[in-house]
């Protein structure tokens, strides 16, 4: 029995996987390709794998979509997304990689390829690139990566990652056809050096711009002008882990009009850490993504429930100093939701706890400095792995309880504050019996459960 390897969530049989691409919903059914090596479980030559839900839950396995055309110098197929076109034709537009070592950086393009057979296999566009690097004119992009397409009103847009004058950014193109494109702006750009897997959605009546910029993945909500320039109302951070957990995510728009997203959960981590076998990378839950208050809210989508068993709940649990709630397991769903009341200030909820408490990742709260945090420096006795403490910030509104939405699946820890937070990052513990669950008051005095439910979850492969 490995006691890594997830079992209810998204990931290929064996091999390399990194960021969720193209993901769409079409005829019914979930489709989630993404960056994969068939070869190695380390990153190099870049396939498009794929899979297909019909419940956002459980996932089939379909033949690799995209490989690299060696025959046209092509030595990568870098992430992108998928589309339907006018026709109904399915379409993925995605970076292309030459031989050249540079050219991620100085010489990447984007194609196109489509599918005639309700996408499982893919023909690469004969007058590819559709875009290269002269489309800018005298502006200089580098590291110009991973387009995503959305159609409106009567023109298609693109937005695509990069990096101008050493700042990330995200430029922006429209087509009337999906072929011919016009370069219209720089959409948006930072402090960062580089931007990227760029997504550009519409919620209710604002615009929401997300971004990877090589550290934990932000967004901006607000309005575009006339002259395709992002106009900031709000902004924030997706997730408080980055590379040590949630990075590059990606996201479709449902029949029901959902906007869901899947994050990579890297293996940055890992670190040194042999034990877990010969794959690499894992797909996040899917989270429903909102706008309320000016600010981005994540539910995990309800399918989820379908793989929840043994449910235990408890009320009103009055804890002074720990509390060990009767449940145990590496595949768990947890609901807690805790009164913050003046006289509490620290508290934590360890999960994947070995019995003699060596191991344990906490999830902590202070109230002091609205902080959550999820501390893994006992996460695991191995010293190869990575253990720092990933922290974010949850403002309360007076009287609001702390709501925590926790995931644990192994070497997975999905953490939601309030749905308007969260971490999302890896842990690798070695004690067979690091399993159990404990809430313990940390600074302050008792501290009042107000609810605590606990599910077992089933295997999606069963
Ligand atoms: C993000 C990323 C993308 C690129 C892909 C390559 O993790 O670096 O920018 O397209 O991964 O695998």
């Amino acid at each position: 029995m490995n006691l890594y390897r997830p079992i209810y969530h998204f990931m290929p049989q064996r091999n390399w996987m990194n960021d969720p691409n193209g993901v769409i919903y079409y005829e019914g059914k979930y489709h989630l390709f993404y960056q994969y090596n068939p070869n190695d479980y380390h990153w190099n030559t870049m396939h498009w794998g794929h899979a297909v839900s019909e419940d956002l839950v459980h996932w089939e396995h379909l033949p690799i979509a995209l490989f690299p055309s060696n025959d046209l110098g092509e030595t990568h197929c870098f992430s992108g997304c998928a589309v339907i076109s006018d026709d109904g034709t399915p379409k993925i537009f995605y970076t292309s990689i030459g031989e050249n070592e540079r050219n991620a950086r100085d010489g990447a393009q984007q194609w196109m390829a489509e599918s005639h057979d309700g996408m499982t296999n893919w023909e690469k566009y004969k007058s590819n690139p559709v875009l290269t690097l002269d489309i800018h004119g005298d502006i200089e992009i580098k590291e110009w990566r991973d387009p995503f397409v959305w159609k409106e009103d009567d023109y298609w847009f693109m937005v695509v990652g990069g990096s101008h004058n050493k700042r990330g950014c995200a430029l922006i193109y429209k087509s009337k056809d999906l072929k011919q494109w016009e370069f219209l702006n720089i959409l948006h750009e930072g402090e960062e050096e580089i931007w990227e897997c760029p997504n550009c959605f519409k919620l209710g009546d604002k615009y929401v711009l997300v971004y990877s910029p090589n550290d934990k993945v932000k967004y901006c909500i607000g309005t575009i002008n006339s002259d395709y320039e992002f106009v900031v109302e709000s902004k924030g951070t997706l997730d408080y882990s980055g590379w040590e957990g949630f990075y590059a995510p990606n996201s479709l728009i449902d029949n029901f009009g959902r906007r869901i997203m899947w994050g990579w959960l890297t293996e940055e981590s890992r670190g040194d850490f042999k034990g877990c076998g010969e794959w690499s990378g894992v797909q996040s839950i899917p989270r429903e993504i909102s706008l309320k208050n000016h600010k981005l809210y994540m539910q995990p989508v309800k399918e989820l429930e379908m793989l929840r068993k043994n449910h235990k709940r408890y009320e009103n649990v009055c804890v002074s100093k720990g509390w060990i709630p009767e449940i145990k397991g590496r595949a768990l769903e947890i609901i807690v939701e805790i009164e913050i009341t003046d006289e509490l200030t620290e508290f934590s909820v360890d999960v994947l706890c070995s019995g003699d408490h060596k191991e344990r990742t906490s999830i902590k709260y202070n109230s002091n400095d609205e902080s959550f945090c999820v501390d893994r420096n006992k996460s695991s006795l191995s010293t190869l792995c990575h253990n720092s403490k990933l922290t974010g910030t949850i403002k309360l509104e007076k009287g609001e309880t702390l709501k925590l939405h926790i995931f644990i699946d192994h070497s997975i820890l999905e953490v939601f504050a309030n749905y308007r937070e969260s971490i999302s990052t890896r842990i690798y513990p070695i004690k067979a019996d690091s399993e159990n669950i404990m809430i313990s008051v940390l600074k302050g005095d008792n501290l009042n459960v107000k609810s605590f439910d606990v599910w077992e979850m089933t295997s999606i492969w069963e």
